[in-house]
């Protein structure tokens, strides 16, 4: 079977066959730092049923009827006065093509832009959902490195350079600025005009995935590169699987309106989930997704102070990790010598399962780190997992140590 199939593969699918994607229900007794999943009693069942009693009471029949992705409909109306409010993004309604969550959004982005060949430049490390579509679309994708402040502009420049002395030019850069997956950085202010600006200079695409950006614990928003950018090489990628329900599948794509319109035509399924947006709609006007996103903060801040503070107690010296201020996410630096992909099987035989860092980088990089998840797991489970995981990584550590037989 598997041999016939093998001869059937297109050049993607046998990408995709070569790889593997672990089951999202982590084993009993395993506490998994894996999956940026929610924090599942928080999410918003009744007031979806609350959102289908209104679809009925109102006879929105059309709700359950063909809609195009993009038509400027209500949820488009809704997220328009959001993303202004809240993101100094002002487009109208015809700028925003709604996906089925930001993955479909951006595999379209993929689908329309890139050729076999062609180059991408992304956070290194960045969001294997993407990169891992970028190389299904036949991409080499270049990682820039990142550190406390996120993606540096004057790296991003020095790499434009030197492809242009190889007559080459990235298709655009993927970027996450705003509590990155996996870090959990955010790009500086200085930097967020220093990218927009190289973005104008040097007619660079930027594509801006800005999941996590409503999940800050404190402080003020600041400027998304799509408003800083005056020439609009910014398109904006935004979801609200992290802050409604991953369920719904709704993320959304923010550009010019004829740009949107192309994608919308040249999307495979060019209809909407047209349901899920009414109910998503519903909860927009309502009001009741901001006083969520107020109660979200205070969740996940909590989880990822736990988890701050079980590092603090538990890990060996040596270990660093880095302090988010929002998001699901902290990356971890092990000691000199522990290997982060190596120690994973000791790992989950005592209980504790982690993404090694390589999983994030285009180029086997990122073994001395990993990334822990605190979004989807109770409190008592970050304490009692992080215990597990600092005894496996003294384990690795002694080992690391020790004389060689
Ligand atoms: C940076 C980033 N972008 C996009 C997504 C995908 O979101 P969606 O569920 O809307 O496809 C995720 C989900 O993990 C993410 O971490």
């Amino acid at each position: 079977m598997t041999d016939t199939w093998s001869q059937r593969w297109s050049r993607r699918g046998k990408l995709a066959a070569s790889g593997s994607a672990p089951s999202r229900v982590a084993p009993p007794g395993m506490i998994s730092f894996v999956y940026g999943d929610p924090d599942v009693p928080s999410l918003p069942l009744e007031e979806m049923a609350q959102a289908a009693e209104y679809l009925a009471e109102n006879n929105r029949r059309d709700a359950l009827a063909y809609q195009n992705a993009i038509q400027g409909d209500e949820l488009n109306e809704s997220l328009a006065q959001k993303l202004a409010r809240d993101q100094g993004i002002h487009v109208s309604p015809e700028q925003i093509f709604v996906s089925h969550g930001a993955s479909a959004g951006l595999s379209l982005l993929c689908d329309m832009v890139l050729d076999p060949g062609d180059v991408v430049l992304a956070d290194a490390p960045a969001w294997m959902g993407a990169t891992n579509m970028f190389r299904l679309a036949g991409a080499e994708v270049i990682g820039v490195p990142l550190d406390d402040d996120g993606i540096d502009p004057a790296r991003v420049e020095a790499v434009l350079d030197d492809l242009a002395r190889q007559g080459r030019k990235p298709k655009f850069l993927y970027t996450i600025p705003t509590f990155q997956n996996p870090e959990g950085v955010e790009l500086s202010l200085e930097r967020r005009h220093a990218l927009a600006k190289l973005a104008d200079e040097r007619d660079l695409l930027i594509v801006e995935d800005d999941a996590y950006v409503d999940l800050r614990f404190s402080g003020e928003p600041k400027p998304t590169l799509f408003s800083l950018s005056q020439r609009g090489n910014v398109l904006f990628s935004g979801t609200l699987s992290k802050t409604i329900a991953a369920g719904l599948r709704l993320g959304y794509l923010v550009g010019p309106a004829d740009v949107m319109a192309t994608m919308a035509r040249g999307a495979v399924d060019t209809l909407r989930n047209t349901y899920t947006a009414a109910l998503a709609d519903w909860y927009l006007r309502s009001g009741k997704l901001e006083a969520h996103i107020i109660e979200l903060r205070q969740i996940y801040r909590e989880k990822c102070e736990r988890m701050l503070a079980a590092l603090e107690r538990e890990m060996p010296e040596g270990t660093s990790w880095t302090r988010p201020n929002g998001g699901f996410f902290i990356w971890l630096t092990l000691p000199e010598g522990v290997d982060a992909v190596d120690m994973l099987p000791a790992a989950r035989e005592a209980g504790v399962d982690y993404i090694p860092g390589t999983a994030f980088y285009s180029d086997g990089s990122g073994r001395g780190n990993l990334r822990l998840s605190y979004s989807g797991v109770t409190l008592e489970q970050i304490d009692e997992g992080i215990a597990r995981l600092a005894k496996v990584t003294r384990a690795a550590l002694a080992k690391a140590g020790a004389p060689a037989d």
